[in-house]
């Protein structure tokens, strides 16, 4: 199942805010609608966020009519739409650069075929982060002992790439080489992409899984339950420091009170070399509403203040290793030298 493709003219996506009820497609043709439906997260999660950014430019331009392609206020203003949606993961700004930069390439040619590069570059996209989860799953799976127990944040599966994940295609080509996997899914509050999303989706490959709220991660750890932690990742800093769901910093600090390893699985689109440190990395903040009203109904008094940061910066000291396409890395973390720097 692909959570998104680019189907006869349209961007073909899963509505994750239906998920675990309805399993729901939505088919858009129309580049506001792309926008609004990043914005609400029906499509998510850092590379998936990046080939919708991509695809999103493709429905943009699919509107010009002019006969010769120049980059004009419209096209700026389409990229600059598209990037102005979610701050944090890195994959969206990469996915936009790498448009932008085809599009100044194809200056002065007909629009027809500006139309059909765009298109090919969007796809390219597509299938490379397809094959790029396919080799961070080789490569992590490699890391998983037989009889493992995993703990994970947030959804990091085949709902957010291509292909069939970052942290859970680990787990799913751990237990494709017959090792013995159990997996433990933090709940993600507050809006609960762990229970939705992960559970779901592990459930559906016939995964052991068993859902915790994420405050029991550290009973977990100290009953000696968890042999590692493995998440994904919105945005990488030089030298290591880590942006991912909100919850994935005390994870890393428990992991290191009680000596666990724990890992971040990412593509080098994620990795933002131009900062050096997660100072630098613009964290998203979202409604109030989606912590007061997080179940359907009133659960916080009205007039409460409410501070809803989508992510955390975790440090580099207490990240075991990346696990990306190109490899493991260990710290002393920054010369990244097999990871591509674009
Ligand atoms: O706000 P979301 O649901 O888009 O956040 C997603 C995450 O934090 C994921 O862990 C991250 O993007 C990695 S996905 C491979």
């Amino acid at each position: 199942m692909k959570s998104i493709e680019w189907i006869n003219g349209k961007v073909r996506i899963i509505d994750q805010t239906r998920l675990p009820e309805n399993l729901v497609f939505l088919e858009i043709d129309d580049y506001i609608e792309l926008c609004d439906a990043i914005k609400r997260l029906r499509v998510r999660g850092a590379p998936a966020i990046g080939i919708a950014g991509a695809f999103g430019v493709v429905l943009g331009i699919k509107k010009m009519n002019e006969e010769k392609f120049k980059i004009n206020d419209y096209v700026s203003e389409v990229i600059k739409n598209i990037r102005s949606i979610r701050p944090t993961a890195k994959n969206l700004f990469w996915a936009l650069d790498r448009m932008y930069n085809k599009l100044s390439a194809f200056s002065g040619e007909s629009m027809e075929k500006v139309k059909e590069e765009i298109l090919k570059e969007a796809l390219d996209i597509y299938r490379e982060d397809e094959e790029i989860s396919r080799k961070i799953s080789e490569n992590g799976s490699e890391m998983i002992k037989d009889e493992c127990s995993i703990l994970t944040h947030c959804n990091t599966g085949f709902l957010v790439t291509a292909g069939i994940g970052t942290a859970l295609g680990i787990v799913y080509k751990a237990v494709e080489k017959g090792k013995k996997v159990k997996v433990y899914a933090d709940e993600t509050r507050p809006l609960l992409q762990g229970a939705r999303l992960t559970a779901w989706e592990l459930k559906s490959k016939g995964i052991d899984v068993t859902l915790i709220c994420d405050s029991s991660a550290a009973f977990l750890m100290k009953k000696g339950l968890i042999d590692c932690i493995i998440v994904g990742a919105d945005r990488i800093a030089s030298n290591g420091d880590t942006a991912n769901k909100i919850g994935t910093y005390n994870l890393s600090v428990l992991a290191d009170k009680h000596n666990i390893p724990f890992y971040i699985a990412a593509p080098h689109s994620t990795f933002d070399f131009s900062i050096e440190t997660g100072d630098e990395i613009p964290i998203e903040e979202r409604k109030p509403e989606e912590v007061s009203m997080g179940f359907g109904k009133r659960i916080a008094p009205e007039d409460i203040d409410i501070f809803n940061p989508a992510f955390d910066i975790t440090p580099n000291n207490l990240i075991t290793a990346f696990i990306t396409e190109e490899g493991i890395y260990y710290p002393p973390y920054g010369n990244w030298k097999n990871l591509k720097k674009s």
